[in-house]
């Protein structure tokens, strides 16, 4: 498949300021586009900006880096619309880069409200805003349009989603916050991207209202496996045993490095998932796209469907029972 041509395009990138966001950004700008990102530490996003700036094709294309808590309602409106470009694409990308893990039972409830702030609310303000713009601006065509104009909001959830894993209640706000208003608390990956996965599908589905002869609104929803990033390496020290066994994460880093993905190469690969335009974007590891297809539920199925089709037929015949009761025995190992 050729790279798509982003030469005049903007897109906007929340989270972009480290791991995966900052490579999406540096993939789009090196195929043209203008990129916005959008984070809370203004070192670390100046930092991401020059290094993003340097794969640029073209010295016009503009590379913005715009310093935003996008938990806070109040502000991701206003902040959108100050922005020199209307977005074409959104890539919601903030969120849980877990820094601690641990049971229920050793985290504070003030971490789940704090969790749902990091990946889910930022990810639905952020979505909220561009909406509102881009049907504002989206008259009613007069007559069917050679160049339709695609609107895309791409939504970075994580196979955590698909999948339970004991420990990952927690998901540290540490490394995802600047160290300015760093705090003690964790935060509640499965459910917030559970939550954000069904934003995603319900946005599908809503969206199809505004598509007409002129625009095409696109939703893509993203479930990544595990990769290296800043965020995954805190993690890491953090994760209780039990988690690291289930998910295959046990190990010194540099071995870690060797067995998962690069931030830069995960990149790659959800864009070239959404280049393929289906909702669902699984990374090319055996999990994350068996665990999608056990999970698709009224989610349109990839390509023509048959692939999920019989991944979601050996899965729930074979592969989950057996793995449920393999992951239930280390539960119960790890209790005693
Ligand atoms: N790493 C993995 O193994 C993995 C696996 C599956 C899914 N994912 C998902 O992939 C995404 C990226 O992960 P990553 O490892 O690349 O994370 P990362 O390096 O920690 O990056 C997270 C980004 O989000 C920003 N951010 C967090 N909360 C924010 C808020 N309230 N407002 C504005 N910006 C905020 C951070 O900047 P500031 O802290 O400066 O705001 C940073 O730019 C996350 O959604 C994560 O859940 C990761």
């Amino acid at each position: 498949m050729t790279k798509d041509n982003m030469r005049g395009q903007t897109v906007f990138i929340t989270g972009g300021s480290r791991g995966l966001g900052k490579e999406i950004a540096k993939i789009l700008v090196s195929r043209g586009a203008h990129v916005t990102i959008f984070a809370r530490s203004p070192a670390t996003l100046e930092q991401a900006r020059n290094s993003i700036i340097a794969h640029r094709l073209d010295q016009r294309q503009e590379v913005n880096a715009v310093s935003v808590d996008l938990s806070d309602a109040s502000k991701v409106e206003s902040v959108f619309k100050s922005q020199p470009r209307t977005p074409d694409a959104l890539y919601c990308v903030a969120g849980g880069s877990a820094a601690e893990c641990g049971f229920m039972t050793q985290i504070q409830p003030s971490d789940l409200d704090t969790c749902m702030k990091n990946n889910y609310f930022t990810s639905a303000y952020a979505a909220q805003a561009v909406l509102k713009s881009w049907t504002a601006s989206d008259d009613a065509p007069a007559r069917e349009t050679l160049n339709r104009k695609v609107r895309r909001i791409v939504f970075v959830n994580s196979v955590a989603a698909l999948c339970p894993l004991p420990g990952y209640t927690a998901y540290a706000r540490g490394s995802s916050m600047p160290k300015e208003t760093r705090a003690s608390s964790c935060s509640f990956p499965a459910a917030a991207k559970c939550a954000v996965r069904a934003l995603a599908d319900t946005l599908r589905m809503e969206v199809l209202r505004y598509s007409n002869s002129a625009v095409t609104y696109k939703i893509h929803c993203a479930f990544p496996s595990n990769f290296i990033s800043e965020s995954f390496i805190e993690e890491q020290e953090r994760k209780p045993a039990l988690t690291k066994r289930i998910e295959g994460t046990t190990g010194a880093i540099s071995e870690l490095e060797k067995k998962f993905p690069s931030a830069e190469k995960m990149a790659g690969k959800i864009l070239a998932g959404v280049q393929s335009g289906d909702f669902a974007v699984c990374d090319d590891s055996v999990e994350s796209g068996l665990f999608w297809a056990n999970m698709v539920g009224t989610s349109p199925k990839r390509g023509w469907g048959v692939v999920d089709s019989l991944y979601a037929f050996v899965v729930g015949l074979f592969v989950w029972p057996v793995l449920r009761r393999y992951f239930d025995s280390l539960c119960r190992a790890d209790g005693e």
